[in-house]
């Protein structure tokens, strides 16, 4: 299992490691390494929005809501220091991981949103 550490934000804040890609996401709920591939047909999560008054993050694709606590409790392994976070990614038969920038939603930026 690659462990690999990244940016929390800006440059280099998204593994990307054959065809998944994750980011970390800090919202008012808690933070966590969130894949950004919604599990419907793959729209960009990290983009996604909490539902108003809600802790449910929607996908800008077609708007299915998922819960964040789950998003959190489904999390890969990882543990930030400062502005860098180590996680362990899921083994990907021995595909080297790339490093790139990914826009986050304030919702995952570390933006309150209520
Ligand atoms: S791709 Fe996310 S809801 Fe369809």
């Amino acid at each position: 299992m690659p462990v690999v550490t990244f940016a929390v934000e800006g440059r280099d804040n998204c593994v990307v490691l054959g065809d998944s890609s994750y980011v970390y996401a800090r919202t008012e709920y808690g933070s966590f390494v969130l894949s950004t591939r919604c599990p419907h047909r793959g729209g960009p999560l990290n983009l996604a929005e909490f539902e108003p008054g809600r802790s449910r993050l929607v996908c800008p694709w077609h708007e299915r809501a998922t819960s964040v606590t789950k998003a959190i409790k489904a999390g890969l392994p990882a543990v930030r220091r400062g502005d860098r976070v180590t996680a362990v990614l899921p083994d990907q038969d021995g595909s080297d991981y790339t490093l790139e920038h990914r826009p986050l939603a304030p919702a995952l930026a570390g933006c309150r949103t209520t």
